[in-house]
């Protein structure tokens, strides 16, 4: 259970001896992707892809994030930080399901996996993207292991160049921002980073194959999934720094969750037509619109809707409220996503040029709405994506 534990002691002793004593300044240890180094590069556009990745054990140490004292205040959570990563959180594990034998059995059936070999590098490229997003290996240093599944600099950035700052007198959140920190402590910006992967989006997705090859159905909820989480940090704190804790991911659950799965249907409906894509995406639709009984008695074709029959409905998870918190004005119906809704229920093949115009419009308007919570101007975009593009998925309905 304790997986790393002992591994945590052995960096504990070689801690100090590496990267404290380190006299690397974090500038000349960063790279750009492309191979120019930083004077040649411009300081002001460096992006996500210029940082590098040390791994979660970089994080270990004793005197660092893993603390063996259990019986620590929660003011203090942030020593234990890697333990409870380690022993409680689901992320740590998120590689693990992969060889589960659910995992297999799914890879099995999506031939990913044919015969316990690998088939299909992109398919499995995209459970990585989620489950162990690995940085290329220009932008990993050694010490990065493929395996730990979701780790520390998924969420806070690769630490490559904040890492050694990060413990020194006087550093806060906008300097090490520069130096690739995640703003984790912004709520719009931590929603986004979860819906990167909670929902999906370009280059990483849960789509109609993988569901019905067994991966559970992503139904993500922002606040809930925040509150299941094992704390490695201090809640208190947090209740306290914003007001109206709960209300506020509440809020910003639900825009950054619409605004993930426009863009990925935007995407999905770009690459319609290419390759053997799929579309429509059944995943798009409601669920029972398809898997329902069809006894004259059941509930469903005497429910109360004003749908026309045998139309699938679009958009049932993500966007319940969404029309009403970003209607221009008080009619729900003059909200883009209306328009959008419209489309994709016009017909069994809707028309992905239109779709995507209308997912793109309902993404922009409701970053112009006043009073929802913008995404903050530094990128939190740091988890690898696939950088495949498009996937092909051999599933159930390409033979
Ligand atoms: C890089 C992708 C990624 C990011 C970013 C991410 N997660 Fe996850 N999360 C996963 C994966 C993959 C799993 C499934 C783990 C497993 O295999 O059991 C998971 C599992 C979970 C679970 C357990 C779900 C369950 O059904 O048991 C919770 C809760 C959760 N994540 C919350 C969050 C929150 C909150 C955030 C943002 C602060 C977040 N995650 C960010 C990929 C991610
Ligand atoms: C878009 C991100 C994403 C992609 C792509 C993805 N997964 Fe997942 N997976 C998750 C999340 C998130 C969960 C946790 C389920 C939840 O939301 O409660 C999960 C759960 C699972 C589980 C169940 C884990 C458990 O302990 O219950 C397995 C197994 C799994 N995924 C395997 C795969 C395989 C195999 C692939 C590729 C074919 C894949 N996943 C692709 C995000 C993803
Ligand atoms: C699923 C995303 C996720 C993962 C994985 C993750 N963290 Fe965090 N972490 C957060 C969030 C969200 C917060 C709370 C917001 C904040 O203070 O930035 C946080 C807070 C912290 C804090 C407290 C910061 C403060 O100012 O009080 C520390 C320290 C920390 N994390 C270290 C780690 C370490 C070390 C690891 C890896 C072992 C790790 N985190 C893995 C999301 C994550
Ligand atoms: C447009 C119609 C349609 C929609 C919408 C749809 N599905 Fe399906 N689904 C199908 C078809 C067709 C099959 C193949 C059935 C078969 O093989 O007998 C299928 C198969 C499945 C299977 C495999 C079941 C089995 O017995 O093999 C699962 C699981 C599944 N779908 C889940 C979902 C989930 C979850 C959603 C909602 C996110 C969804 N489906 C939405 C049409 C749909």
């Amino acid at each position: 259970m304790r997986r790393l534990v002992g591994l945590a002691a052995a960096v504990t002793v070689l801690a100090s001896a590496t990267w404290f004593a380190s006299a690397e300044s974090p500038d000349s240890s960063r790279r750009f992707a492309s191979g120019t180094s930083l004077e040649t590069g411009a300081r002001a556009q460096a992006s996500s892809a210029t940082f590098l990745f040390r791994g979660a054990r970089s994080c270990a140490a004793a005197a660092c994030h893993g603390d063996p004292d259990a019986s620590r205040l929660p003011s203090e959570a942030w020593r234990r930080s890697f333990l409870t990563w380690v022993e409680d959180d689901p992320h740590s594990q998120s590689h693990r399901s992969l060889e589960s034998p659910e995992g297999l059995a799914m890879m099995e059936r999506l031939r990913i996996l044919v015969g316990g070999r690998m088939h299909d590098r992109r398919g499995y490229a995209n459970c990585v993207a989620c489950h162990d997003p690995t940085p290329p290996p220009i932008q990993r240093r050694q010490s990065y292991f493929v395996g730990d599944g979701v780790g520390c600099e998924h969420c806070h950035g690769p630490a490559d160049a904040w890492i050694s700052r990060h413990y020194t007198a006087g550093w806060d959140r906008d300097s090490l921002a520069e130096l690739g920190m995640t703003r984790t402590h912004e709520l719009p910006v931590r929603a986004a980073l979860c819906a990167d992967c909670h929902v999906g989006g370009p280059g990483r997705e849960v789509n109609h194959d993988m569901l019905a090859a067994g991966h559970p159905p992503l139904r993500f909820e922002f606040a809930a999934f925040l509150d299941r989480l094992p704390k490695h940090w201090d809640e208190n704190r947090e209740r306290i720094v914003h007001e109206n804790f709960e209300l506020q991911t509440w809020l910003a659950g639900q825009a950054a969750s619409a605004e993930a799965s426009l863009r990925l249907l935007e995407a999905r409906a770009a690459r319609a037509g290419v390759g053997d894509a799929a579309w429509p995406e059944f995943a798009e639709y409601d669920c029972v619109a398809c898997h329902h009984d069809l006894t004259p008695n059941g509930w469903r074709p005497n429910r109360d809707s004003d749908r026309t029959p045998a139309t699938l409905s679009w958009g049932t998870w993500h966007f319940p409220l969404f029309e009403r918190l970003t209607a221009a004005s008080d009619d729900p119906a003059a909200s883009p996503v209306n328009a959008l809704r419209d489309a994709m229920a016009s017909s069994l093949l809707p028309d992905p040029a239109v779709v995507q115009e209308h997912a793109e419009a309902a993404r922009m308007s409701h970053r112009r709405r006043k009073g929802w919570p913008a995404l903050s101007q530094t990128s939190y975009r740091w988890c690898p994506a696939n950088p495949i593009f498009p996937f092909s998925f051999r599933g159930l309905r390409h033979g």
